[in-house]
């Protein structure tokens, strides 16, 4: 069976290299950079040896046919996709953003982000809707992916795979894992029941002590312009996330279109990144 992190390998490298373990901590920029200009060395020989080398490019130059050729010209350690090593959890975690994605659209056909319709559409998605399913589907897979995403950074910082090269996707990491945990926020007020509303009452409360931006926050009675208290119960981060002071159908739509479109979005760039950063340090890190 083809498992996500197999799935990601194949679709991103073409070549394994095998290397005795306890070598790629020890690797650091300058080899980074060495292999680099072998790929790319090795890329200009294939180019020129090959039967059609002295057609002219359509592009017109050798740089586009060099960024064209990078993806393919990238090297993975074997131990590097082992199973033991990664756990497959970024694979996994990838793998149940995907579910979420195709899930969530379904979903919109049927549920429509107002006080009059939210709760009875969540009922009907369960009880008549035909793919009704995707709810289920949808809000374990939720679950899921945050689990995946904590067991994904625990192995990360296990093998020490945060360390130069790869300490600035540890960084582009860490907001992958705010805006996880910002989907599950957000997607918890959609049912819009008694669950919802006093949960998301209770976690946007803590919005307020946020230091500078939370009306009770530290610092934030610094800020005062010409006498003139900047950061009030009325512009503060609290009012901010819920378009409002308290819970309302505001509330509903911003956490709707953040779920549904904002966050998704920062998520996938985010994830471009993620992944093309895994390549650029030089494949996924090996066994310590
Ligand atoms: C939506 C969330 C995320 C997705 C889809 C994702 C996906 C991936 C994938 C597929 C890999 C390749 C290796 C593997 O499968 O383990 C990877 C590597 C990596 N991830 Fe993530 N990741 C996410 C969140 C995070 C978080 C929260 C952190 C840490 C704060 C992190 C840090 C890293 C680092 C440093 C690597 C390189 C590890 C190595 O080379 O051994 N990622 N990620």
């Amino acid at each position: 069976m083809l498992l996500p992190a197999d799935f990601f390998s194949r679709f991103c490298v073409t070549q394994y290299i095998d290397t005795a373990p306890g070598h790629e901590q020890g690797i650091d920029r300058i080899s980074h950079v060495n292999r680099r200009k072998d790929h790319r060395k090795s890329n200009l020989e294939k180019r020129f040896s090959s039967p059609d080398a002295d057609r002219p490019s359509k592009s017109g130059g050798g740089d586009a046919d060099q960024l064209l050729s990078a993806p393919a010209s990238s090297k993975l350690r074997r131990q590097g996709i082992a199973l033991s090593y990664t756990w497959c959890m970024g694979g996994t975690t990838f793998f149940l953003f995907l579910v979420e994605v195709v899930t969530g659209v379904l979903l919109m056909f049927y549920y429509r982000p107002t006080l009059e319709h939210a709760y009875n559409d969540i009922l009907n998605l369960r009880d008549v809707t035909t793919l009704g399913i995707m709810r289920e589907l949808h809000r374990w897979g939720a679950h899921a992916m945050v689990i995946a995403v904590w067991l994904h950074m625990y192995r990360v910082f296990l093998t020490g795979s945060y360390k130069p090269p790869r300490e600035f996707n540890w960084v582009v990491g860490t907001l992958l894992l705010v805006f996880t945990l910002l989907l599950s926020f957000t997607g918890y007020l959609l049912p819009w029941d008694q669950l919802a509303i006093w949960a998301i009452t209770v976690g946007s409360n803590m919005a307020r002590a946020t230091p500078g931006v939370g009306v009770e926050g530290p610092g934030a009675s610094l800020l005062v312009l010409n006498g003139v208290p900047l950061v009030t119960s009325y512009s503060d981060a609290k009012f901010a996330l819920l378009s409002g002071r308290s819970v309302g159908e505001m509330t509903l739509n911003r956490f709707y279109v953040l779920h549904c479109v904002a966050i998704p979005l920062a998520v996938s760039l985010l994830i471009m990144i993620h992944f093309w950063r895994v390549r650029k340090d030089g494949g996924i890190s090996g066994p310590m």
